[in-house]
């Protein structure tokens, strides 16, 4: 008999949180990160600063960045971070937007738990309200035409305002646009594109206004040797991957030299085999060389003197990407080299200014780079983060042939129409689907607040204009106007709208149904204070 015996079903290192103190703790997390990321929403968002463990800085106003650097240990937190994660993997754009939105349903969540309705229906009512909204932006979406560049541009724009770079926008936003149309392919009356076709390149020292665009490739290196010519026309460019030096351990035998002689023979023979490497570069044919690895100096004279313009060190991301550009084949023994390996290009130029190296005319024509500048580090990096948002907002918008107006235009219809629709339901589930709707206020509050207005007093204006039909109707965040977003052109991609709206009630609704945590504590190593869960 078990009577009066307990029975030990979890292991004594497992943390239990149940019932309203589970739920509690998720809302109370998911608020808590929405919370860190919503003063960047808007253009006139803030920045933020953030110190890793190792000292590094990172200073942006992006949502999916911020959310990775910090770390956080609460199960409900790291879902809220994945709805950011994915938000960035499928749009690129749109996670501050994301995670806002989860913060809220899940506020919202809280009250209902307080009027006493259950998990289940909560639910119930988010899923039917996401189910609605979809259907509802979907409606509001417009068409655009993969050659209407003006039109991308401005869904470009919309993505990288607000992110320290104002001064070189418009003039990035035609780069990004030029970029990815021109790797933009058609297949199957379908446009693809692949974001790695597009080169993004960071050089310190100029000013930002002198980002270009650059048809093909751009390696940050010098030749290695000034004997080298600077511009080799009618390139053939011979890939390899590993140095052209010997390396200690391809002499692994113990030598033992006592004489002279001996000196003298054994340096002699390390001298042909060096010779013998650079050989293989110029028998191919080849008069560009482009080394994953180190060259030593013989090698790096006999392929001077032989008109050779080498480049060591080359990052195996640019190897890969100069191969696929100049259509060559990257080998790893240079006795292997074939005139059939190698790539070709127009001309392969230093540019002894800013130490680069450019490819021009190369086999492949969807070979396309951007050269950003920057004064600072930090400055570069914000710089570049704005462009994969740029160039992936373009992307999504080419793709999917479709965009919605920004400016929380799209939002106040929503929270509108999925409350009318709301009453149509009736029961408990209509009081979920209130919440889910009350949810996307989140959105133009906090743009209102963002930019220094009464978020009352701009919801009010807003829904007042919605409600005699202006459905674009947005706020105008450098003035509180409340003005037509289609006028003003602020666009964004359909794509981040949907998916934003997909994964943060999906999130929400799975997180409210949870209310049993069993967190099983990892050992801590001795010494180290408190658990890895917290
Ligand atoms: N010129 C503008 N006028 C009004 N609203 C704007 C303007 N530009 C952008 N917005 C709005 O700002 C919001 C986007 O802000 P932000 O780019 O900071 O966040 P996100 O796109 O959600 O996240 P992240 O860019 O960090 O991934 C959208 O609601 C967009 O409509
Ligand atoms: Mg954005």
């Amino acid at each position: 008999m078990l009577a009066g015996q307990p029975i030990i079903i979890l292991r004594e290192n497992v943390e239990r949180n149940y019932g309203k103190e589970a739920q509690r703790s998720n809302i109370t997390a998911a608020k808590a990160i929405a919370g860190a990321v919503r003063t960047t929403l808007g253009p006139r968002g803030m920045d933020k600063m953030l110190v890793g463990s190792t000292g590094d800085i990172v200073i942006t106003n992006d949502g999916a960045t911020i959310l990775q650097e910090i770390s956080v240990q609460h199960p409900g937190a790291k879902m809220v971070i994945e709805v950011a994660k994915t938000q960035d993997d499928e749009v690129g754009d749109g996670t501050t937007t994301a995670v806002i939105l989860v913060g809220a349903l899940m506020e919202q969540a809280e009250s209902l738990l307080d009027q006493g309705i259950h998990p289940t229906v909560i639910a119930q009512g988010y899923r039917l309200g996401m189910e609605k909204a979809i259907e509802i932006v979907d409606g509001l979406s417009l068409k655009v035409d993969p050659s209407d560049k003006k039109t991308l541009a401005k869904i470009c724009d919309t993505a990288i305002t607000g992110k320290s770079i104002e001064g070189v926008k418009e003039k990035l936003d035609g780069i990004i646009v030029d970029a990815v149309s021109a790797v933009a392919q058609k297949v199957n009356g379908k446009i693809t594109i692949d974001e790695d076709d597009v080169m993004v390149k960071k050089q310190r020292g100029q000013a930002m206004d002198d980002a270009e665009l650059i048809r093909g490739v751009v390696i940050d290196k010098k030749r290695v040797h000034e004997g080298m010519p600077k511009k080799v026309t009618k390139a053939k460019v011979a890939l390899i991957a590993t140095p052209l030096e010997i390396t200690k351990t391809q002499v692994k035998a113990k030598i033992k030299i006592s004489t002279a002689e001996q000196i003298a023979a054994f340096s002699e023979q390390e001298g042909e085999t060096l010779k013998k490497l650079a050989d293989y570069v110029i028998d191919s044919g080849a008069n560009v060389l482009l080394c994953q690895k180190g060259l030593s100096d013989p090698v790096q004279f006999r392929l001077a003197k032989a008109g050779v313009l080498a480049v060591e060190d080359v990052p195996e991301s640019d190897m890969k990407y100069a191969a696929q550009a100049l259509n060559g084949t990257i080998v790893n023994k240079p006795e292997d080299l074939l005139a059939k390996d190698l790539g070709a290009a127009e001309t392969v130029e230093e540019d002894s200014n800013i130490d680069i190296i450019r490819f021009s005319g190369c086999r492949n024509p969807k070979a396309i780079a951007i050269l950003l500048r920057g004064s600072s580090d930090y400055l570069l990096d914000e710089l570049e983060r704005a462009v994969y948002d740029g160039k992936r907002v373009v992307m999504d918008a080419m793709e999917d042939g479709t965009f919605v107006v920004g400016g929380a235009a799209v939002e106040i219809e929503l929270l509108m129409k999925i409350k009318d629709y709301s009453a149509s339901v009736g029961g408990r589930v209509q009081l979920a689907l209130e919440a889910y709707a009350a949810a996307f206020e989140s959105i133009p509050r906090t743009l209102a607040e963002n930019s220094g207005y009464n978020p009352i007093d701009k919801l009010v204006d807003l829904k007042t204009a919605h409600a005699k039909g202006k459905k674009n109707a947005g706020l105008n965040v450098y003035t509180g106007e409340i003005i037509d977003m289609h006028a003003e052109g602020v666009f964004e991609p359909l794509r981040s709208k949907r998916q934003s709206i997909q994964s943060a009630s999906e999130t929400a609704a799975m997180l409210v149904r949870v209310d049993d945590m069993m967190i099983t504590q990892q050992k801590r190593p001795a010494g180290m204070p408190g658990g890895p869960m917290g």
